[in-house]
């Protein structure tokens, strides 16, 4: 039996981790559920899981949360509380699916008592993936992709060696705005960027998918888990979202693998790799089969070219490509800014970085704090 640890299990990927946990049963134990503040999800899910124990982040709920569990929980509350449930509880292995930097402290400190990291936050590599990959290396302790374009990279790489790798190419759906005329880009409504044409996902990763920051992310991502270098990272859209992902070897042989669009089997095989254990999933309708590939536009994509940007530069910009663009989405949620705002955000903060190199945790943190003044300042 696995214990697992999810943080941010009242998300989109949370909940999908636990119908992977309904489908393994045999294999996988929930031993602790964290999140935000949704009180009444996570008491729900700790009825069901018995789970040691639960954190929640802000603390107004938290004397209720305790009246309603199962006696002999233990409940983590307050800004400590993620790190605490990912150390204090025995476990092998903690899923990071919370949003935006918060996963940075609870992944590093999971890694540091001995657990395994299942890793769908991205922000975490993108702001501190010197950190964490040395980390995980030091402790000996695996991080694990949960994203279907790096668990597709995983695979294929399976039985390769990176010296035979000539690049990888990260595919996207290129979101809702693939055809859109660019001139009216400022003009999206919070609703058509929140309308995803083939993942349903949180808020803030799917008007990432919008921007392509997403896919900008991955390439910085996969810098990290693969060893690559930045330009032997491609991105291609290709909107069914079947082809997750593609390694071209040296001698121009082409692995890819397939699959419906489904996270299930992304965490699936992350909480269980090697190993793959059948699941309910939907199957790959062949007959039907439609698969179209094509360059991203940069003049519709500029988050795209500043993610580039941001590893090329290193040290702490990535942390800063990230913050800002946390500010910016954020913005945009709430209806103060407009959609093609957010890419202006983030390039008038990177403008106005000077990157430290090498950073500590504290410069990386030093950076992300820096970043979101400015990048509000940027957007007044
Ligand atoms: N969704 C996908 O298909 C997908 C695929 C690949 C990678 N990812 C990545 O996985 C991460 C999670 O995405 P999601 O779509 O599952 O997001 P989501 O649906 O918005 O869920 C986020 C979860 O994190 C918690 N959370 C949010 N902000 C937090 C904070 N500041 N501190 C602590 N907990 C916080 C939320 O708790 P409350 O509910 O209490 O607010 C919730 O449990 C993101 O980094 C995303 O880029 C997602």
């Amino acid at each position: 039996m696995k214990r697992l640890v999810v943080l941010g299990s009242t998300g989109s990927i949370g909940r999908q981790a636990l119908e992977v946990v309904d489908a393994l049963a045999d294999e996988i134990e929930v031993v602790g559920l964290g999140a935000r503040r949704d009180a009444d999800a996570l008491v729900g899910q700790a009825l069901q899981y018995r789970p040691k124990a639960i954190a929640l982040v802000e603390e107004q709920s938290a004397a209720l949360v305790r009246s309603r569990v199962p006696q002999g929980t233990v409940v983590f509350t307050g800004r400590e509380a993620l790190t605490r449930l990912a150390t204090q509880v025995e476990a092998d292995i903690v899923l990071v699916a919370v949003v935006g930097i918060a996963g940075l402290l609870p992944t590093l400190q999971a890694l540091r008592a001995g657990r395994d990291v299942a890793l769908a936050n991205k922000e975490t590599l993108v702001a501190g993936g010197a950190l964490v990959t040395r980390e995980a290396a030091r402790r000996r302790k695996m991080l694990l992709p949960v994203d279907s374009e790096h668990a597709a990279i995983a695979q294929c790489l399976r039985g390769e060696s990176l010296e035979s790798v000539r690049r990888v190419l990260l595919t996207g759906s290129g979101g809702p705005f693939l055809r859109r005329p660019i001139a009216t880009l400022d003009q999206v409504g919070r609703d058509e960027a929140l309308a995803h044409p083939t993942w349903n996902m949180g808020e803030k990763i799917t008007v990432d998918s919008a921007t392509l920051m997403n896919k900008g992310f991955e390439v910085i991502e996969a810098h990290w888990l693969f060893g690559l270098a930045g330009e032997q990272i491609d991105v291609v859209i290709h909107p069914q979202s079947i082809v997750h992902s593609l390694v071209e070897f040296v001698d121009g042989s082409v692995k890819a693998q397939l699959a419906p669009p489904d996270m299930r089997m992304v965490i699936a095989y992350a909480l269980t790799a090697p190993r793959r254990l059948p699941l309910p999933s939907p199957v790959v309708e062949w007959d039907r089969l439609q698969l179209t590939f094509e360059r991203p536009d940069p003049a519709r994509y500029p988050c795209l070219g500043l993610a580039y940007d941001a590893l090329r530069e290193g040290g702490t910009m990535p942390a800063v490509l990230n913050a800002s663009n946390e500010v910016g989405v954020e913005r945009f949620l709430a209806g103060s800014i407009r959609f093609t705002g957010i890419a202006r955000a983030v390039e008038a903060t990177m403008d106005a970085h000077r990157p430290v190199s090498e950073p500590s945790l504290e410069e990386v943190l030093a950076a992300d704090a820096w970043a979101r003044e400015q990048a509000l300042l940027a957007l007044r």
